[in-house]
């Protein structure tokens, strides 16, 4: 692990910080970093985040507060430092056949920032959905990417009322052709790889697992996947063909 010092920490919502490092880094978007910040062994392993940005001199996560980690993040100060593993892991392939389809649930919107800045000048379309307009975080900052953004909310405060997984289906039911790359709750990730097996269109889902190591070593994270077969999700994802899972 490499120590790095923060430079920034942004509460964007209650509960939903975003930490800009310095220190140059790089990675492919989709891929995660094992973070740690705290001198005691409790909690004893560093947590796995996505990358959410990847700058020159600087890079970021974007997290939401869930237990004793995370909330330990969320306390930090410029200054301060983390130790930090990575970029681990398989991100999303970036040699796909556009149009790009981006489907977000909650905070798995966390990656998107720094794979639409690397899909540039491609015809990118983000589906984020969340339960309500103040769980919609960085909208602005999508929509100011220059992309078309298709909210939707569980209580119809922004956008679409219901699961994002709906207007995506209409959009496919209109166009059914590009690549779709997605990361939220697994109930979204399995409808969306419904949807895309309905439509013929290529899916990338990028899964969660408690993970402990982050490099294949501890067996901590591995799922079942299609056919019985199981995989590492740190070291064969986290990004996985959606054929591969459901
Ligand atoms: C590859 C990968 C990338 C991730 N990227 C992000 C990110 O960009 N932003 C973000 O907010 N979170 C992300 N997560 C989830 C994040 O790692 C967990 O929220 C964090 O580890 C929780 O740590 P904690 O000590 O605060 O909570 P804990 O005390 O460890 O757990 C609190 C609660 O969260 C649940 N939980 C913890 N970890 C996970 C997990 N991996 N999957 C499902 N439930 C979990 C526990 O079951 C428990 O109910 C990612 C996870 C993985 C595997
Ligand atoms: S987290 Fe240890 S094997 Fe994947």
């Amino acid at each position: 692990m490499k120590e790095f010092v923060l430079y920034q920490n942004e509460e964007l919502a209650p509960g939903y910080h975003r930490l800009v490092f310095e220190g140059q880094l790089g990675g492919v978007p989709g891929q995660f970093l094992m973070v740690k910040a705290w001198p005691t062994h409790d909690p004893l392993l560093a947590r796995p985040f996505s990358l959410h940005e990847v700058e020159k001199e600087r890079f970021s996560i974007f997290f939401q507060v869930r237990g004793r980690g995370t909330a330990l993040l969320a306390q930090l100060k410029p200054g301060d430092r983390a130790s930090v593993l990575g970029p681990l892991g398989r991100g999303f392939p970036l040699n796909e056949k556009g149009p790009f389809i981006l489907v977000a649930g909650g905070i798995g919107i966390a990656p998107f920032k720094f794979l639409v800045k690397a899909l540039k000048d491609e015809e990118i379309f983000l589906f984020y959905g969340a339960r309500r307009a103040e769980e919609l975080l960085l909208l602005e900052e999508f929509q100011k990417l220059g992309i078309k953004v298709f909210p939707a909310t569980e209580d119809g405060s922004v956008g679409f009322h219901g699961l994002v997984t709906r207007p995506l289906e209409e959009f496919l039911a209109q166009n059914a052709s590009g690549t779709i790359y997605a990361c939220g709750p697994n109930p979204m990730l399995e409808e969306v790889a419904r949807i895309a097996r309905a439509f013929k269109v290529k899916a990338y889902l990028s899964l969660e697992a408690r993970m402990a190591c982050g490099l294949g070593l501890c067996l901590g994270c591995v799922i079942k996947g299609k056919g019985g077969r199981f995989l590492h999700l740190c070291t064969e994802g986290p990004v996985v063909p959606a054929e591969r899972i459901f």
